[in-house]
């Protein structure tokens, strides 16, 4: 079993994001659907997606995918899949599932046939009724979709978000595959200066200078399928090692990050040295009223207060206009918010140039952009 099928899976809203990155790294045919980008691979490019992929959340390996309107034909075809090729004997493999508008709804039932089923082509394998499930993890997922089943493993683990930098966190931080695409939705280039004026624990500044210096995002992490005699370790260890020699260490991009709490900026200077950015990241302790830009062309990107989840409405909205009123005096300046307030546009004072619908986790959000000048081209 070399050539599989993976699905990165991804936030609502940001599958052109992950398209685009799976693009780069060399995977150009994919089938996108809400949240999930479907595409060949080998086995071996497993350790190379997880270790590399800065906005999907999970790398999934598609088992199979059928269309399924009883239990029998649930079980007949989990039952055909190859499950011995990749389940080794004392694999501790676990079911969970969701159904959504399809003939089998419960979901309960569901997970427990595609256990048995499994269960049985195991046993039909290894010759033996009794599975102890001592050794790696393989969290197998059963969704079904208007009637088609789709049967995958994970290969991630822990969600991507999980870099490991960010040990502390503020009360509203914002995902860290969030935050990688918010930039990537950007113009901003490390030539450019960046803005965070409400960092919190520095996701967007640590993000930034991460993507700007080649930093793979999991390059500091396990993951799951790393435990599986699957994929032989010389793969990890090539896929760390590339990423490693990637780095554009000569690449010092201009990183203002600042709050008005002042725990926060701790928070974010620690999460940034554990990231190894801290060098490029200016931090400070400002409250917004209190910023002057001095310099063209620079992009502010942000995740201010809701209100919703902290905040008090009336100085969420004050901050907003002073956001507004601020950038309004460089034309120059592209400005990037991310803010479920419905309002920010009027507050702001301008219509946004575009914008883009996103979820933050169950947070229904809008992510405004106002185009500043270009830069004048470098002769
Ligand atoms: C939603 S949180 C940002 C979370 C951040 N993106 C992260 O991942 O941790 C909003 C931040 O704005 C800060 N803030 C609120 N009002 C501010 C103001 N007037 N000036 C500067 N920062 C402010 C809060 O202290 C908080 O850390």
């Amino acid at each position: 079993m070399d050539k599989v099928n993976l699905t990165a899976t991804s936030t609502f809203g940001l599958e052109a994001v992950v398209k685009r990155e799976l693009k780069n790294l060399g995977f150009e045919k994919q089938t996108v659907t809400d949240g999930a980008i479907e595409f060949e691979a080998k086995i071996s490019d497993i350790p190379k997606l997880n270790i590399n992929l800065r906005a999907a959340d999970r790398v999934l390996l598609v088992m199979g995918k059928f269309k399924a309107y009883s239990f029998e034909e649930l079980f007949e075809n989990t039952k055909k899949l190859p499950w011995g090729d990749i389940l080794p004997i004392d694999a501790h493999f676990t079911v969970t599932g969701k159904s959504v508008r399809s003939t089998l709804y419960s979901v309960p039932d569901c997970q427990s046939i595609v256990e048995k089923a499994i269960v049985e082509k195991l046993k039909q394998k290894y010759k033996i009724n009794w599975f102890e499930k001592s050794g790696a993890v393989y969290k197998i997922q059963v969704a079904i979709l208007k009637d088609t089943v789709t049967l995958t493993i994970d290969t991630s683990g822990a969600a991507l978000h999980k870099r490991g930098y960010r040990e502390n966190q503020v009360a509203a931080p914002l995902k860290e595959t969030m935050a990688a695409a918010m930039i990537d939705l950007s113009f901003w280039n490390p030539e450019r200066l960046l803005l965070d004026p409400c960092c919190g624990s520095g996701t967007i500044p640590i993000e930034a200078a991460m993507a700007a210096k080649n930093i793979a995002p999991g390059l500091e992490r396990k993951f799951v399928s790393e435990d599986w005699g699957l994929i032989e370790p010389i793969y990890w260890k090539n896929a760390r090692k590339e990423a490693f020699s990637a780095i554009k260490t000569e690449v010092m991009p201009k990183i203002t990050a600042s709050d008005i709490d002042p725990r926060a900026i701790e928070i974010a200077k620690i999460n940034a040295e554990n990231a190894g950015v801290d060098d490029v990241i200016d931090f400070a302790v400002k409250p917004f009223d209190s910023i002057k830009i001095n310099e063209h062309y620079g992009v502010c990107i942000s995740n201010p207060p809701y209100a919703e989840r902290m905040g008090v409405l009336e100085e969420v909205e004050q901050l907003y206009r002073d956001m507004g009123r601020l950038f309004r005096t460089d034309k120059t300046w592209s400005v990037y918010i991310i803010t479920s307030h419905e309002g920010f546009e009027r507050l702001y004072g301008k219509r946004a140039d575009k914008k883009r619908k996103l979820f933050n986790g169950n947070v229904k959000i809008d992510y405004y952009q106002y185009f500043g000048e270009r830069p004048p081209k470098k002769q």
